[in-house]
């Protein structure tokens, strides 16, 4: 069952703890409530994707206490300093190239090289993100293809039985997510929401820039859209039933008789394990040389059919 807290000391400690141990938990911010998890935790990612019934991995937007804790995180250009110092925090989510050691996993981040950052303006957030003392991915705690939820009660309707715990903190203040802007170039409204953007545009000085193709985040992300999506430099070849000379492997549940270099998404074939292990696999294998991999099936329920459709991506022919 799904556990609701009150926001007082005891119950922000023990969501933190729960986060900790790669629980799932919704949490009250300015915007809407976030369905939180601990974002170095790849499996946590991965049952946060599958709670909500994403139809694909789309980034997630990583929550910090405040600017010097994201900073630890991302490069700050002199537009990305003058939006976090003018509006953190608050509704402003800024895209920004990560840092190396950016301990955000590679799911959460859907491959890419930049996070999304945000400092919520919202008293309960706060103390949970200082509680917990890292980066918290939140996407809005509602069902896929439902409205963003502002009160406890809404996630519960949506996500009751399927989240560890939801703190009460009554109703969102703002009641739409955040305004995401790009500062990866110039800067680029990804997303109109809670800070209008003529208060942006006053502190850069200029217009932003128009995004080619909106981001939505219960829309799967269509193709081309994300062009730095992580892409491996081996070609893949899916579906395999027999691994042929020169390839390594990519298994999922009892692997095929092989010799060479293999990693397995899951030996027990468990999806959730599989699409936590899927970007840094690809990785992996990318990383040791193989210039081709075979890729055992995976089924397409469940959290199979965002693993296949980033397998198709990556197996797709490339300019
Ligand atoms: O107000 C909000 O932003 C709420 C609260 C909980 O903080 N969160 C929220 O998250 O709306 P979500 O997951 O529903 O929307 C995140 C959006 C998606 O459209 C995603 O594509 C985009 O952020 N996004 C995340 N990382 C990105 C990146 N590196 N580049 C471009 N877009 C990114
Ligand atoms: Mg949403």
């Amino acid at each position: 069952g799904t556990r609701v807290l009150k926001a007082d000391r005891d119950g922000i400690a023990a969501a933190a703890r729960c986060l900790q141990a790669g629980g799932l938990v919704a949490f009250p911010t300015e915007t809407v409530y976030g369905l939180g998890a601990d974002a170095a935790n790849g499996e946590a990612v991965a049952r946060l994707y599958a709670a909500k019934g994403r139809p694909a991995f789309n980034p997630l937007i990583a929550h910090v206490a405040d600017v010097a804790a994201a900073r630890r995180l991302a490069v700050f250009d002199a537009a990305a300093e003058a939006l976090a110092a003018a509006f953190w925090p608050g509704p402003v989510t800024l895209v920004l190239p990560k840092r190396p050691d950016c301990p955000v996993s590679d799911l959460a981040l859907a491959g890419l090289d930049s996070v999304a950052l945000r400092v919520p303006d919202h008293p309960v957030a706060h103390a949970l993100l200082t509680a917990f003392a890292g980066p918290v991915v939140a996407p809005s705690a509602n069902r896929s293809g439902h409205v963003s939820p502002t009160t406890a009660a809404h996630v519960l309707s949506d996500l009751r039985g399927r989240i560890d715990l939801v703190i009460d903190g009554g109703a969102s203040g703002v009641g739409v997510e955040s305004t995401i802007v790009s500062c990866l170039g110039e800067p680029t409204l990804l997303r109109p929401g809670g800070l209008p953007r003529a208060e942006i545009e006053r502190v850069l000085g200029r217009p932003l820039a128009a995004a080619a193709v909106p981001t939505d985040d219960e829309a799967p992300v269509a193709p081309g859209m994300l062009s730095s999506h992580y892409a491996p430099k081996a070609r893949l070849r899916l579906n395999a039933d027999g691994v042929e000379a020169g390839e390594v492997l990519l298994a999922f549940g009892p692997p095929l008789a092989h010799a060479g270099a293999m990693l397995n998404l899951s030996p027990g074939g468990d999806l959730i394990e599989a699409a936590a292990n899927l970007f840094s696999h690809l990785r992996a294998l990318d990383a040791s040389g193989a210039r081709n991999i075979a890729v055992m099936t995976i089924p397409h329920d469940g959290l199979g059919e965002a693993i296949n459709d980033r397998l198709a991506r990556a197996a797709a022919p490339r300019p």
